[in-house]
């Protein structure tokens, strides 16, 4: 075999064994680069007679142009390779679910989601927000509410009190959110319609009781507002909020110092298997305490009772959001346990509305 048909075989056998294309690249360079080995022999011809030059020539170029075929054919095949390779490293698999964004898997808390539910329902009926401080005084929380001083209802509150003031009165952690309406009293005028929620405390913990809790309290004052206008609110509230077009509500008479006459308030359930249906069935639920208020009250906050009614509600809202929501444990409100959070939590953007829903 001539030297030229051996090279000519020699690159031809780089060029196939080339893996990728910087290796071919190589052996390009290492052939017909400047100083490639097919480049040094086209560089002889010059020297050579015209005969040998007519025949060399011609065999040399042959030679040049089947390795330039060989180059491209085999550039080809290995793009070719490293495309189908990154397209497999590529791949995507699009029947996996997709991956929450951050946004997406925070969880509005149950206890967030029901405040927006209570106040977009009585913010409807033309109620406002009123708000008082967790530490409260005596004065507001039980003595201008009737509670008179050793009244044994003051026991059942089991309160956080503060170490006395010199002067003997203590401060105290707010047992409840009836003090806001002392505070509504003595600073607007009637005609008065609030809500009033927020943080209670008291000394208690089991499954359905947490030292620090949540009520909503509702105050009407005006000219002539009576039991009649109370029972519409809570229905129609009921009905709402339990998202149901009709309950059945049982008022019973009750007792509380700043309401005369006081009532509490059951709705109608049905438990089945797990599941609770309100407004049908044969169990009743308390889910509130209610009344007119108290005439003392009234004169307590500056009103005269013979000029001004009003009633007055309060709830607690972990005990009404574990109903609407079948939480059985009221603790977990406060563990911040993901899982929990996950499992009763909302989705951020879903806000509560009427005309959409509330829990939708
Ligand atoms: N403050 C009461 C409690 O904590 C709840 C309550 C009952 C509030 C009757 C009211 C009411 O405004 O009229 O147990």
């Amino acid at each position: 075999m001539s030297d030229l048909a051996s090279l000519e075989q020699i690159i031809l056998a780089q060029i196939a064994a080339a893996s990728d294309e910087a290796a071919l690249e190589t052996v390009r360079v290492s052939a017909l680069g400047k100083k490639g080995s097919i480049s040094a022999l086209l560089s002889t011809l010059g020297k050579m007679s015209p005969d040998e030059r007519r025949t060399q020539g011609a065999a040399i170029n042959l030679a040049k142009d089947k390795v330039t075929e060989a180059l491209a054919g085999r550039r080809e095949v290995l793009k070719s390779a490293a495309l189908d390779a990154r397209l497999a490293g590529e791949t995507i698999d699009v029947t996996l679910p997709v991956r929450e964004a951050p946004a997406e898997t925070g969880r509005v808390h149950p206890l967030s989601q029901v405040m927006d539910e209570l106040t977009t329902i009585f913010a409807d009926m033309g109620f406002s927000i009123a708000e008082g401080p967790d530490i409260e005084s005596d004065d507001y929380n039980f003595t201008k509410l009737n509670f008179p001083v050793g009244h044994p209802a003051r026991e059942m509150h089991d309160t956080f009190f503060f170490n006395p003031k010199e002067d003997g009165s203590r401060l105290l952690l707010r047992t409840h959110t009836s003090p806001v309406q002392v505070r509504t009293m003595l600073s607007q005028k009637p005609p008065i319609r609030v809500i009033c929620p927020g943080r209670t405390y008291r000394i208690d913990s089991d499954a359905t009781h947490t030292p620090q809790f949540h009520q909503v309290e509702g105050l009407v004052i005006d000219k002539g507002s009576h039991l009649g206008h109370l029972k519409w609110i809570l229905h129609e509230f009921c009905k709402a909020f339990f998202e149901v077009d009709h309950i059945n509500m049982r008022f019973r008479p009750s007792f509380f110092p700043f309401t005369e006459p006081s009532l509490e308030v059951d709705i109608q359930c049905r438990r089945d298997k797990g599941e609770i249906r309100f407004g049908e069935g044969e169990d009743w639920l308390e889910v509130l305490g209610c009344g007119m208020v108290h005439p003392k009250v009234l004169k307590n906050c500056g009103l005269d009772p013979d000029v001004y009614q009003g009633f007055a509600w309060g709830m607690g809202i972990e005990r009404i959001a574990a109903l609407k929501y079948g939480m059985p444990d009221l603790r977990a409100f406060f563990e911040a346990d993901e899982r929990w959070l996950s499992h009763y939590g909302f989705r951020p953007l879903d806000l509560p509305t009427l005309a959409a829903g509330l829990s939708a």
